[in-house]
């Protein structure tokens, strides 16, 4: 592939999927240095390892859907390379990254991305939604950096190295609701610009990711405070996977979850 500034995906080949095998050695590459990294690549690892997430678990619900013996084969096989890539970029974090620190980065990511996003999104309305789950992770980050304070006297802008306001947001207590009410307006797809799509489904990606992280994450922490703070924040970022998703197009009326005959 060329370099990634230049790279034009209508015109990529792509690699066959025959050819995208790689041996464990292969796939693993020397994690980034945590103290010189800039934080935007500790973000594109983290957004990066979520879409190759989402892009395996969709692949895994659309294939208990078809009916269709070659798509359940062909989908195998496509899985198999989402998670070696998976495993290729998130093992690009290093070990000596302790989890509330990767934590402040996944705050990161979740207010530099939706904010970049929201800014340049087309749709009003996507938009506004983008704009209200911004508000809700300005306050995790904040949240997030009081307990590093709190637990290990560190400022989080050691982190952040400057690039991001640490800031109160929407306070987290008012987020705990209803889940129906997350529930938005779903695009029509055939009025929906290409751009809102690839949006709403990086951005659900990026949620989803962070949701996964912090359930298997939370319970390392022998501190009490800490553990509530990741079930808290985890339930929220549930939340916000329900919200972005529901701007998705549901499936035609009268799809019977089997998308072919075999
Ligand atoms: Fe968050
Ligand atoms: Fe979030």
């Amino acid at each position: 592939m060329a370099m990634a500034e230049s790279m034009n995906p209508w015109r990529e080949k792509g690699i066959p999927l025959e050819q995208q095998y790689r041996s464990w050695k292969q796939r693993l590459k020397t994690p980034y240095d945590k103290h010189n990294v800039d934080p935007f690549t500790r973000l594109r690892v983290i957004l990066m390892n979520g879409i190759e997430n989402e892009s395996r678990m969709y692949k895994h619900a659309f294939a208990r859907a078809a009916g269709n013996g070659e798509i359940k084969n062909l989908l195998a096989r496509t899985r198999m390379m989402e998670q070696q890539q998976q495993t290729r970029v998130n093992w690009l974090n290093p070990a000596d990254q302790p989890v509330l620190e990767t934590t402040i980065a996944y705050e990161q990511v979740a207010v530099e991305l939706t904010a970049h996003l929201a800014r340049i999104e087309p749709d009003p309305y996507v938009r506004a939604t983008f704009d209200f789950g911004l508000l809700e992770d300005f306050d995790h980050l904040y949240r997030y950096s009081e307990l590093l304070d709190y637990l290990e006297g560190k400022d989080s802008r050691s982190i952040l190295k400057g690039q991001t306001d640490v800031l109160p947001g929407r306070p987290t207590i008012d987020h705990h609701n209803d889940p129906v009410l997350r529930l938005r307006k779903h695009y029509e797809k055939n009025r929906a610009l290409p751009l809102s799509k690839l949006h709403i489904l990086t951005l659900l990606s990026g949620e989803q990711q962070t949701y996964l992280f912090y359930k298997p994450h939370g319970f390392m922490h022998p501190q009490r405070r800490a553990r509530e703070l990741y079930a808290e924040i985890g339930e929220v970022e549930e939340a916000h996977v329900t919200q972005y998703e529901s701007l998705w197009t549901p499936p035609r009326p009268g799809w019977s979850g089997r998308c072919c005959t075999s």
